[in-house]
This record gives C-alpha cells, sequence and structure tokens, in this order.
C-alpha cells in the first residue's frame, strides 16, 4: 500500500508546476492539476500520481477537484500552486483592455484564493498541512505589465493573511517568489519581447537566470518538515535578481574577483 502524503500541484503540467510535481513525489503521491488535461495526465502517469483537469478561475472546479482528493486519494498534506499566466505584454492603464487584466487576476490571484479557501480550510479542519503559492519578484517591484505584478503582490499578502489565519490548526503557508525562470513559456515570451538574455541576467547577483528545479527544490523544503518553524514568508528563488537590479544605477553587480 502507498503510505506516502499527498500533495497537490496546480499547473503541474507544465514549466515550474512540472518541475514541482516531479521533485515532489520523490516524498509523496502528487495530484497534478492543470486545465490542461491531457498534459496533466502524462505527468501524472510518468511519476507515479493522479492527473486531474481543473480550471482554478472556476469555483465548481476547485471545488469538485479538492472533493475528488478526498474522496479517492485522501487527506490533502500539501499544496503547491503554480498555475498562472505571464502578462504577455506591457500595456499602459490607457490601452489596457478591462477583460485581459481580469483573465490575469482570475488565474493568479482568484485561482490562488480558490484552492487556498476549499484544500486549506480542509487542511486546517484535519489538524496540518503545509501551502506554497507562487508569486514573483514582479510583485515587489514597480513593473509594468500592471495586471500581473498586482496579481502578485495578492498573492503574497494572502499568504501571509492565511497563515495567520490557519497557524494555530497546524498549516503553515508560504510562498517562493520566482525571478526569471526558464520554462517553455518565458523562452516563447523572451522571443516575442525581443529581450536581450544576456541584459536580464546581468541583473543578478548570480549573473544568470533561474532553473524550474530550483523553484522546486524550494517548493520541496518549504513542505517538509525542515520548514516547520516557517511560516508567512515569501522567499524569492530569482538568482539575487532583488538585491542586483539596484546596482545598475553604480555599473551593475562586480565582476567575479
Ligand atoms: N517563468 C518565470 O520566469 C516566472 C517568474 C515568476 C513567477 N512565475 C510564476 O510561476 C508560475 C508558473 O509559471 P511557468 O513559467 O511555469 O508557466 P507555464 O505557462 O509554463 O505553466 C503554467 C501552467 O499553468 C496552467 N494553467 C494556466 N491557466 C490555468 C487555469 N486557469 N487552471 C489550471 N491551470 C492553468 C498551464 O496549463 C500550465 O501548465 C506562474 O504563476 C507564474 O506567474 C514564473
Amino acid at each position: 500500500m502507498d503510505t506516502k502524503p499527498i500533495a497537490l500541484v496546480t499547473g503541474g503540467a507544465g514549466g515550474i508546476g512540472e518541475a514541482c510535481a516531479r521533485r515532489l513525489a520523490e516524498t509523496h503521491k502528487v495530484v497534478v492539476c492543470d486545465v490542461n488535461e491531457d498534459a496533466a495526465v502524462k505527468v501524472a502517469d510518468e511519476i507515479g500520481g493522479i492527473g486531474l483537469a481543473c480550471d482554478v478561475t472556476s469555483e465548481a472546479d476547485v471545488r469538485s477537484c479538492v472533493d475528488k482528493v478526498d474522496s479517492d486519494v485522501g487527506p490533502l498534506r500539501a499544496m503547491v500552486m503554480c498555475a498562472g499566466i505571464i502578462q504577455e505584454r506591457a500595456f499602459s492603464p490607457e490601452e489596457f483592455e478591462q477583460d485581459h487584466w481580469d483573465q490575469v487576476q482570475a488565474v493568479n490571484t482568484r485561482g490562488t484564493w480558490l484552492f487556498c479557501k476549499f484544500a486549506g480550510a480542509r487542511m486546517a479542519a484535519l489538524g496540518g498541512g503545509s501551502i506554497v503559492t507562487i508569486s514573483s519578484v514582479a510583485g515587489h517591484r514597480s513593473w509594468p505589465t500592471h495586471s500581473y505584478a498586482a496579481s502578485k503582490a495578492a498573492v503574497m499578502s494572502l499568504t501571509k493573511g492565511l497563515a495567520a489565519e490557519w497557524g494555530r490548526s497546524g498549516v503553515r503557508v508560504n510562498s517562493i517568489s520566482p525571478g526569471f525562470t526558464l520554462t517553455p513559456r518565458l523562452k516563447e515570451l523572451i522571443k516575442v519581447r525581443n529581450w536581450d538574455t544576456d541584459t536580464l541576467s546581468n541583473q543578478t547577483a548570480l549573473g544568470r537566470w533561474v532553473e524550474p528545479d530550483e523553484i522546486a527544490d524550494t517548493a520541496a523544503f518549504l513542505v517538509s518538515d525542515m520548514a516547520r518553524g516557517i511560516t508567512g514568508i515569501d522567499i524569492p528563488v530569482d538568482a539575487g535578481w532583488l538585491c542586483g537590479i539596484n546596482w545598475l544605477s553604480f555599473n551593475g553587480v562586480p565582476a567575479a574577483r
């Protein structure tokens, strides 16, 4: 019999979510949820998990996904919420279409909220669990993709609020803020935005981009007992982008000695 604790990863069909699902499968039975059902099932099959279709923006979908896990798989002990969309282009407030603003908020903010509301509340009722939300360095700074940055700041705020809400019930809630992470989606955006990749890596203390596995390792740490005293915090996994970016005002981060 499989006695591994149960973890759920949203957006687990690709990118950071897929890396998290694969990493958590070393210690957990993983439910891979994604709006892309075929890809979720494929990842789940490869890691001995369960793939489920779920649109995180739909209250009915999230509720039924959490119910299904509870009835068919068992009590959830860990959850990593990676489902998200990156706003493709920066729009000025004057040209920002309301539908586009709402779509980003619906997936990133509402989707995170809904999974916390249903799965987090159940963990609290059962007396324990660990939740990791995915914010972004964009939520820490002024950023020209207005809806995306606001959604990620909201995720950090929600994380801290829920950590206080459920701390006495044994549920820890923390966020990770990835920096520029080389997922297939970001690689596409690099082309669309015609980004100079050297410029971006030069902004970080470590002089490079982040790999999806590095986010997954941090998520695995946060859901593990090694992080049992940690709740309500945000961990940037950004190759030192947040600490390096202001150095551009002083000719940049120094070269290796
Ligand atoms: N890649 C980066 O540089 C970066 C940086 C900071 C934060 N992030 C955040 O990390 C998370 C993952 O990013 P990624 O680069 O891996 O993106 P990705 O596009 O590769 O993966 C996102 C996954 O979420 C799924 N998804 C999208 N909408 C959904 C919905 N409504 N319901 C369920 N699933 C849905 C997609 O199908 C996909 O599998 C996002 O929240 C993103 O904002 C990424």
